[in-house]
């Protein structure tokens, strides 16, 4: 099963991750502090902002044109900002490492 890395605050959370899973359901059902997923994944609230290790960037790809949009709207947002939700892990995506904004704390 794929391995995903949170660092939440300083903090290194290991999660594995069943294929398919969002990595926002993952960090919400694991009890990762500073992810909410209040839009429970819609692409609506981006309470599952996520920078994604520069090294994971080709891997992850592109934002969608939504995704884009709400991420204007998020504090602290960086080039390789991301919305949990929308990562879908798969096997190739076994090692990622995503960090939470510490706004989100
Ligand atoms: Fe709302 Fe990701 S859970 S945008």
């Amino acid at each position: 099963m794929p391995t995903v890395h949170f660092d939440s605050g300083g903090r290194e959370y290991q999660i594995e991750v069943p294929v398919g899973t969002t990595v926002m359901r993952a960090a919400v059902d694991n009890g990762v502090p500073g992810i909410d997923g209040d839009c429970n994944g819609e692409c609506g609230c981006a309470t599952c902002h996520v920078y994604v290790d520069p090294a994971w960037l080709s891997k992850t790809g592109e934002r969608p044109s939504t995704e884009k949009q709400l991420l204007n709207f998020a504090s602290a947002a960086e080039s390789n900002s991301r919305l949990a939700c929308q990562i879908r892990i798969t096997h190739a995506l076994d090692g990622l490492r995503v960090r939470i904004p510490d706004s989100q704390h």
